[in-house]
């Protein structure tokens, strides 16, 4: 594996690649990895021919100062991980590099961007956006691999790939859960022990909740799920929704999409996670 840190230098090696025809996968990630991130890397893997994996903190996406400084960041973990499944290219640029000068860049994802992540994380999804396209543009893979424990930035990252046409396949890839059923996620790490004991109970409230589809409505289900929460002391609850799986608009009835999925975002001491499920 080869790291880079400058896009000269990771452009370079990728051009002789593609010059030689062969097909470049991308995973896009903050670091801290863990068992989810590597699932993508391993199915990026299988479908490409060179696998390039960024690790970047991404200032502009962070709407909370706390939890930019103390987002774990651990390079050479990382670097241990991504050899163990055939990583061929590690980009590491530093802030400099990728912002020389602010990024003042604006999208409108439109009613996709207003709700849930979009309404209580305000401008988080144009620094999404912002990074992710500057990524595409400095790899320029044929795939990439986004999971749908972010479910919101994957539509969003589709959204965008069809607005602007980029060339890249957006590919999602499914929750991978800790064997409790917790979404593993970077934060994880930032829970004390009574709250990580905890935690697991986000999932398991969600399991019991689609259960229940032939018997509630949407609305009974979102405030089924709600009050289960609400329930445990340490759960501060930023949002349940139930949503289209497309524009992820909150739904009046099961019959109004084909596809949808239970939303839950809160905050268990300092930490925010965030979980869905699909209902159908
Ligand atoms: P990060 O949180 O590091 O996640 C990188 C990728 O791994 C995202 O596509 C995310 O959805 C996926 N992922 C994280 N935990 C997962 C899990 N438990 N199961 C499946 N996939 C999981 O998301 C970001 O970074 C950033 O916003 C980024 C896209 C890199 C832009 O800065």
């Amino acid at each position: 594996m080869k790291t880079k840190h400058t896009i000269q230098s990771l452009r370079e090696v990728i051009e002789e690649d593609r010059s030689k025809g062969f097909t470049i996968g991308f995973v896009p990630t903050m670091g801290a990895l863990h068992e989810g991130h590597l699932e993508l890397m391993r199915r990026a893997k299988r479908e490409n021919d060179r696998l390039v994996v960024s690790v970047f903190v991404n200032p502009i996406q962070f709407n909370n100062k706390e939890d930019l400084e103390k987002y774990p960041r651990d390079l050479e973990s990382d670097s241990e991980m991504l050899l163990s499944v055939g990583c061929d290219y590690l980009f590491a640029p530093s802030v400099a590099e990728m912002y020389p000068v602010p990024d003042q860049s604006s999208y409108d994802f439109g009613a996709l961007g207003d709700v849930m992540e979009g309404a209580f994380r305000a401008g988080h999804f144009n620094g999404v956006a912002i990074v992710v396209r500057k990524l595409f543009e400095i790899v320029e893979p044929q795939k990439a691999y986004f999971g749908e424990k972010d479910f919101q930035q994957l539509a969003i990252i589709q959204q965008m790939t069809m607005m602007l046409k980029l060339p890249v396949d957006v590919v999602p890839c499914p929750i991978v859960r800790e064997p409790d059923g917790l979404a593993m996620s970077s934060r994880n790490q930032r829970l004390t022990a009574e709250e990580r004991a905890l935690a697991p109970k986000i999932h398991q409230i969600l399991q019991k909740a689609v259960l229940l589809k032939n018997v509630l409505s949407p609305q009974e289900m979102r405030k089924w799920t709600f009050e289960q929460l609400s329930a445990i002391a340490s759960f501060k609850i930023d949002y349940v929704e139930i949503a289209d799986d497309k524009m992820l608009q909150p739904v009046q009835h099961w019959n109004d999409s084909e596809g949808m999925v239970l939303f839950v975002a809160l905050f268990l001491g300092k930490v925010r996670l965030i979980d869905n499920l699909r209902i159908f």
